[in-house]
């Protein structure tokens, strides 16, 4: 079995539902009190083992790219103001045993087209893919559940979660049978179904763990639901050839894809961080909510 040491982060997208926000900059550079939601992922990944961070980026998206770089003027302001902790906190971004890998999506086609776009880099050895806007509170990370799964079975991963009916057509839904407690072999994944269509109410959320086999099947896929190249698509074809389980993993997600999963994220992140927790219950138990 190979170590799985590479993560994909498709952030080619035009996160159209957080405009205007998102005219100018990534969706994925939104900030959950103050750390950008790309940097939770990445340390999502860090925390499985994975050591080449590989970003598929678009149009808009050098911020990413400047926040994982070094950044001598603020290194050295923080340095000549002896402010050590947040000189600390600005060098640790990126750990020295990781690298960070640019990949250019030239247009928008669909998740399935900027994880192929990140084939050559990939090469032929198993990866993971992280959406940085499906926000995982979990311990151990919900990428580090993922990897125990594969490491027993050697086979593709994909994070589920149980969703209302009401919501199913937002996700790729999985068919299979339990193989035991939380974990699902497949026959079968369909994307954005009709509620009275969905075979189950198990929705994919942002983490997967892949063997390289799924390029040949983006290869071949044409545009699916929403005229995208999905990822489900190819997986469905995945599965019909080799192994694919489905992993209900432990843990809360937020949809910081949402207005409303990005406000939960903000408003929970806060009521745990260490310097504002207090503070923040405080002003809530103040709030009067309108009718
Ligand atoms: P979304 O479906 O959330 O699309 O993509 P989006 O463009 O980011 O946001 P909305 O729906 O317009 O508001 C899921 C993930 O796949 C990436 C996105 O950046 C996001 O992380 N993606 C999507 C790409 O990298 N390339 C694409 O062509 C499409």
């Amino acid at each position: 079995m190979q170590k799985i040491t590479k993560a994909v982060f498709p952030v080619a997208g035009f996160g159209s539902r957080f405009l205007p926000a998102t005219k100018a900059s990534p969706k994925e550079m939104l900030p959950i009190v103050d750390k950008p939601l790309i940097q939770y992922a990445t340390e999502e990944a860090i925390a499985a083992g994975i050591t080449d961070l590989i970003f598929v980026t678009g149009r808009s998206k050098r911020a990413i790219e400047d926040h994982f770089d070094k950044a001598y003027e603020l290194e050295n302001e923080l340095e000549l103001r002896g402010k050590t902790e947040l000189l600390k906190m600005a060098r640790s971004v990126v750990p020295d045993n990781v690298s960070c890998i640019y990949i250019r999506q030239q247009e928008a086609l669909g998740l399935g087209h900027a994880v192929l776009c990140a084939r050559h880099v990939v090469g032929n050895e198993p990866f993971a893919v992280i959406l940085a806007d499906d926000l995982i509170r979990a311990e151990p990370a919900a990428l580090k559940q993922m990897m125990d799964v594969y490491e027993h079975y050697n086979s593709s991963v994909l994070a589920v979660q149980n969703v209302p009916r009401s919501q199913i057509k937002q996700y790729g839904v999985v068919k299979g049978r339990e193989w035991e407690k939380g974990i699902l072999k497949l026959d079968g994944i369909v994307e954005k179904p009709h509620p009275d269509k969905a075979p189950s109410t198990l929705g994919v959320v942002g983490r997967y763990i892949l063997t390289p086999r799924i390029f040949e099947h983006l290869e071949g896929i044409q545009a699916g639901s929403g005229g995208e190249i999905q990822l489900t698509d190819a997986i469905a074809r995945l599965l019909a050839k080799e192994q694919v389980l489905a992993y209900e993993f432990q843990g809360k997600r937020f949809d910081c894809g949402s207005k409303l999963g990005y406000l939960e994220a903000t408003v929970e992140f806060a009521l745990e961080h260490p310097e504002l927790k207090a503070d923040f219950q405080n002003y809530l138990k103040t709030l009067k909510y309108p009718e």
